[in-house]
């Protein structure tokens, strides 16, 4: 069995989902069920005795040790965090909270399951820590893209505490030789992304024809990668990534916000014409997020030359499933902006929420 942590959330359910439609090893799900998980997302999994899931908090140590003598697992991905940098500009405390007294308590509880176990248990243990490329902070146009080197340079409250865990994890892999990996990764997009980030609140409002809010100038620079892409890079670090070392993980596609936006609206435009007009008429240049990072890039080499790891997606094929995913789940969307998602536990299971 595998631990995930932060399972129900954007890119801990797209693991959980492709994990199990791979394999049939069962998957621990913890997840505290902030704004940011979703259980509907599981809906496909519904009866299956491979998905267990737990309610809980990765800061509650007591959990942490009991799930872990219960399951006894092989390895811990660690997903969960707080992940939204315009939320850690308005409320700090919780990305402290979870990304660095989170990462710190399960880092502990990992350390002293993995001590308990066989030598061999021990050797083939594994604790993959889920990072960002925010951590690097920005570039400028032209500079050479994010190495595994690169000096560590966060720029908001969200990559200050992404950097502090990837610390922590460096150390304990240094000081007390637990198994770690570290994946950096690049901008994630596609389905059950929650429509607060970029391209799931554009390609949601395009549809309403609401507002499409671009901060500042809309030149700042993203990598995006397709989701399922990051699932699968992640699955091959896990397999064959040699433990302390640390591989970034890109889409080689270095996208502006606006180049972003004008996609969004063309396929839309194609796939779902508004009789009112272009849907780039909705675009509006708002004021800027305070600190923006104005450019990051990926060097996905490492991976590629280490573990063969590349990604499958181009941004052209990425971002066309995923407009024609919102298209085809406005029923999800519409429970996550009403708000309806976060009774599904309680109506879906009733009692045994
Ligand atoms: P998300 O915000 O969609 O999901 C986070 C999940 O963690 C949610 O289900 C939430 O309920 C859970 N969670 C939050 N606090 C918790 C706690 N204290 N205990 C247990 N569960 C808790 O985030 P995401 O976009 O899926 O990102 C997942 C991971 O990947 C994060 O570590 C993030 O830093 C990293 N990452 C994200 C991206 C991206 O583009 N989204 C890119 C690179 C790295
Ligand atoms: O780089 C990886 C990171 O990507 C992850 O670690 C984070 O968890 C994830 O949220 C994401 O951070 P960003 O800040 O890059 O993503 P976001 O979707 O919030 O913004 C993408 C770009 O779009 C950024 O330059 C800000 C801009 N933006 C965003 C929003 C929400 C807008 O112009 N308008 C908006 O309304």
């Amino acid at each position: 069995m595998i631990l995930v942590t932060g399972g129900a959330g954007f890119i801990g359910s797209n693991f959980v989902l492709d994990w199990l439609a791979q394999s049939d090893e069962p998957v621990l799900n913890l997840d505290a069920l902030t704004y940011a998980g979703n259980m509907e997302n599981f809906a496909a999994l519904d009866g299956d005795p491979r998905h267990v899931f737990v309610h809980g908090d990765i800061c509650d140590r007591a959990l942490l040790d009991r799930l872990l003598a219960e399951h006894r697992p092989r390895a811990v991905l660690h997903f969960a965090a707080e992940s939204h940098v315009d939320r850690s500009i308005h409320g700090p405390a919780a990305f402290v909270r979870t990304n660095v007294e989170g990462t710190f308590t399960l880092l502990e509880a990992a350390r002293a399951h993995w001590s308990r176990l066989s030598d061999a248990e021990r050797a083939a243990f594994r604790f993959h820590h889920v990072s960002t490329d925010e951590v690097y902070g920005s570039l400028e146009p032209g500079e050479p893209a994010f190495t595994e080197t690169h000096l560590y340079q966060p720029n908001s409250p969200y990559s200050a505490s992404k950097a502090a865990s990837d610390h922590l994890v460096r150390a304990w892999f240094h000081t007390y030789g637990l198994p770690v990996l570290t994946t950096n990764c690049s901008n994630n997009y596609g389905p059950f992304h929650f429509p607060e980030k970029l391209i799931p609140l554009m390609i949601v409002s395009a549809l309403a024809g609401k507002p499409l809010p671009i901060y500042g100038d809309g030149l700042n620079v993203r990598d995006w990668l397709y989701v399922k892409d990051h699932c699968s890079a992640i699955r091959a670090v896990l397999a064959g990534g040699r433990p302390g070392e640390v591989y970034n993980i890109g889409g080689w596609n270095e996208r502006t916000n606006r180049q972003i936006v004008d996609a969004i609206c063309a396929l839309l435009d194609e796939l779902r014409p508004d009789p009112a007009g272009a849907h780039r008429r909705l675009i509006k240049f708002v004021t800027d997020r305070p600190g923006h990072d104005r450019r990051y890039a990926i060097d996905a080499r490492k991976i590629e030359r280490e573990l063969g790891w590349r990604p499958a997606e181009s941004f052209e094929t990425g971002i066309r499933k995923t407009v024609q995913w919102y298209l085809d789940h406005q029923g999800w969307v519409e429970r996550v902006q009403s708000g309806a998602y976060r009774d599904w536990l309680a109506q879906h299971y009733g009692a045994a929420a």
